[in-house]
């Protein structure tokens, strides 16, 4: 406990669902907790539930696409709490699903602003303040089990959660030195409203009305698969769980080892192949260099 008590975390989608849970978990663990969330009423609810519990909480109404909104949830939490020490980029969406030809720009960018960029804005603003007061931190990026195998007929969240996987690797060493912490959450299902992401869609990414019912479909035909997944509590839990022990990947979802490893062996293979290469017998005794 000691080594979050007093301390204060910024919780992107923090209002419900996963953020939500961290909230509560971390807010357990004795840290100050902002919410930044586009869900004005969900938000209350939140703010409602963790003050009952004697959380020091501010919730702001923010969306994650807008630097500026970003900007002004660090000042308010600054002037509410004082130094930042944790931020956890977890608002997503779970849009662009179909085929090739299904997925709209419009979903292509509405995916990518929300679970790639806002990820992008929220380091970007918080990271540099965590840098400054020199107490170290922790930045904690929600990916998805998505993020670690390509999932069919998911090309736009899949593109954002592998991004957010190699980025929370890059930004691990990089951040090392101003003892900043980072972790990406990998989780497979979870119970939450991700299948009815459209509600959070913002104003300048809507789409054609006959997507609309193509969105309700596949929020249905989702709805089975979520019920049946992890119990949202689970996930907090399990997140202080796996800082605390400085785990770089965070999984909830032990039963999927199988498919991330099939996937790392087909990787291998491929490279056993090239090294079979007579093209590129030169390389093979090459330096590696900008990797480590
Ligand atoms: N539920 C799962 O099965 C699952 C699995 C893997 C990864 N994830 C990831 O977990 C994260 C949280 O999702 P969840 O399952 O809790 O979904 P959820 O829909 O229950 O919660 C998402 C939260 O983010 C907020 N939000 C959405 N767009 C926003 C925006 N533009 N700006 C600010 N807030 C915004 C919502 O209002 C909501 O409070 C996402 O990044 C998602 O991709 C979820």
């Amino acid at each position: 406990m000691a080594e979050f008590q007093g301390k204060t975390a910024v919780i992107s989608g923090g209002a419900e669902g996963i953020g939500f849970s961290i909230a509560r978990a971390m807010g357990a663990q004795g840290m100050n907790i902002v919410l930044g969330d586009i869900d004005p009423v969900q938000l209350e609810k939140a703010v409602a539930t963790l003050t009952a519990q004697d959380v020091p909480v501010l919730g702001v109404v923010m969306d994650v696409t807008q630097p500026a909104q970003w900007q002004a949830l660090a000042r308010q939490a600054s002037e509410r709490f004082g130094n930042i020490h944790m931020l956890v980029n977890n608002a997503g969406v779970g849009g662009g699903t179909g085929t090739v030809e299904q997925i709209s720009e419009r979903d292509w960018r509405w995916v990518l602003d929300v679970n790639l960029m806002g990820v992008i804005y929220g380091t970007q603003t918080v990271v540099p303040l965590i840098k400054q007061h020199g107490e170290g931190g922790w930045l904690i990026n929600v990916a998805s089990m998505a993020g670690m195998v390509g999932v069919p007929y998911a090309g736009a969240y899949t593109a954002t959660k592998v991004a957010v996987v190699g980025m929370s690797e890059s930004w691990f060493a990089e951040l090392q030195p101003h003892h900043i912490k980072v972790s990406v959450l990998c989780p497979a299902f979870v119970q939450t409203r991700i299948n009815l992401s459209e509600r959070n869609r913002q104003a300048g990414y809507q789409h054609a009305e006959d997507a609309t019912e193509q969105d309700a479909a596949i929020a249905a035909r989702m709805q089975a698969i979520i019920d049946n997944g992890l119990a949202v509590d689970v996930v907090g839990e399990r997140v202080v769980e796996a800082v605390r022990q400085g785990e770089l990947y965070i999984f909830t979802h032990p039963n999927y080892r199988k498919v991330v490893q099939q996937r790392y062996q087909a990787i291998d293979d491929a490279f056993a192949r090239a090294a079979d290469s007579p093209l590129l017998a030169s390389v093979l005794d090459e330096d590696i260099v900008g990797f480590t």
